[in-house]
């Protein structure tokens, strides 16, 4: 079993300046954090929406290469595949001897994309909670899971660090939270493995169950209600966290249960099995990194072709009609 930590010393950098390097998803969430728990937090960022938004929560922002001057603690807040040409251009060159470098994923690590010098720290704290579940625990006074790791121990502190920012941004010390022992290798692999297995997989199954329930007369605002629009997979999704995998199912009534029990196997055929197995080989041998890294350089064509295919689809377009009715889409 992996070695569980429930508290850190944030003492340890409460007189050092964090420079947060982007402001969206992770970046926000825990710069406020940060700065309600009292700690020096400035903005690096490029001149965009982003930029504009910190400003407006009154925080000083400036260019990439000014904050990492300023910073003594430099957290990677930006997205992982543009954060190699970022860290050539901006931070390495402005990056002075024992200053602790802060990965929220180990990515560019694992994959060699990024080479952080010998003379500064490198940590990982990778929560496994997105952006406005860090901010909404932390408003709450929960705590929430975060898996650490240490890439470079300059300082022969930098487990401490990693304890310590995981207390800073509300992750530790707090009920729900914990801080799981871990490296870059291990939570790029598990990541990755979840979105390109179940997760991926959980949203077009939904989707074609949609497409077979239509096929069969249902209406889609009664096949939408039933699939995921009425919130119901999120008192499964909280049970499972709760209770457990399997436990939640006593929750549900015993026809189904025995629906889930006899129907749900079925799906793990041998070509699922195989899929999983070559999902991993993808990643472990850099296969799924070069092809993400390639789609970055020609300017995102696969990505922005998939995403127009998704919006053309019956499903997207019934959900824009259900989802203005119900005023959750404007
Ligand atoms: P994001 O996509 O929300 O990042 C937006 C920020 O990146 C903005 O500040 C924007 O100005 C900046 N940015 C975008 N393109 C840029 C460019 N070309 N040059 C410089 N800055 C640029 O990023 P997100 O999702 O918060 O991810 C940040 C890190 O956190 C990643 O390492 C990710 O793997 C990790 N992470 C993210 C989670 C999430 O909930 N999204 C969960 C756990 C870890």
């Amino acid at each position: 079993m992996a070695r569980l930590y429930f508290d850190g010393n944030a003492e340890l950098i409460r007189d050092r300046t964090i420079a947060m390097i982007g402001f969206g998803n992770q970046g926000s969430a825990q710069a406020l954090n940060l700065r309600d728990g009292g700690f020096k937090v400035v903005i690096g960022n490029i001149e965009d929406e982003y930029a504009g938004r910190a400003r407006d929560q009154g925080f000083t922002v400036y260019s990439i290469p000014e904050a990492v001057k300023h910073g003594d603690i430099i957290v990677m807040a930006i997205p992982d595949e543009v954060q190699p040409e970022v860290w050539v251009r901006d931070i390495a060159p402005n990056l002075l001897p024992g200053k602790i470098v802060i990965f929220l994923s180990g990515y560019n690590v694992y994959y060699g994309f990024i080479k952080p010098p010998k003379d500064v720290d490198v940590v990982m704290v990778a929560p496994r909670m997105i952006g406005e579940g860090v901010r909404d625990n932390f408003v709450n006074g929960k705590g929430f899971p975060v898996l650490i790791g240490v890439a470079n121990d300059h300082s022969g502190k930098a487990w401490d660090y990693t304890l310590a920012y995981s207390k800073a941004i509300g992750a530790i010390g707090r009920p729900g939270g914990v801080a799981v022992e871990s490296s870059c290798e291990e939570e790029t692999v598990t990541d990755l493995f979840s979105e390109h297995t179940w997760a991926g997989a959980f949203l077009f199954l939904l989707a074609e169950g949609y497409n077979v329930l239509i096929e069969n007369g249902v209406s889609p605002e009664a096949a939408m209600l039933e699939l995921w629009a009425s919130g119901e997979l999120i008192a499964i999704t909280k049970a499972i966290a709760e209770k457990g995998l399997f436990a939640q199912l006593k929750g549900h009534s015993t026809t189904s249960q025995y629906g889930h029990l006899t129907w749900g196997p079925r799906y793990v055929t041998d070509d699922v099995k195989r899929l999983m197995r070559d999902a991993i080989r993808q990643i472990k041998d850099g296969t799924f990194a070069r092809e993400w890294a390639l789609e970055k350089m020609l300017g995102y064509p696969v990505f922005n072709r998939l995403w127009d295919e998704v919006m053309k689809s019956r499903v997207w377009q019934d959900e824009d009609k259900l989802y203005r009715v119900l005023e959750r889409r404007k």
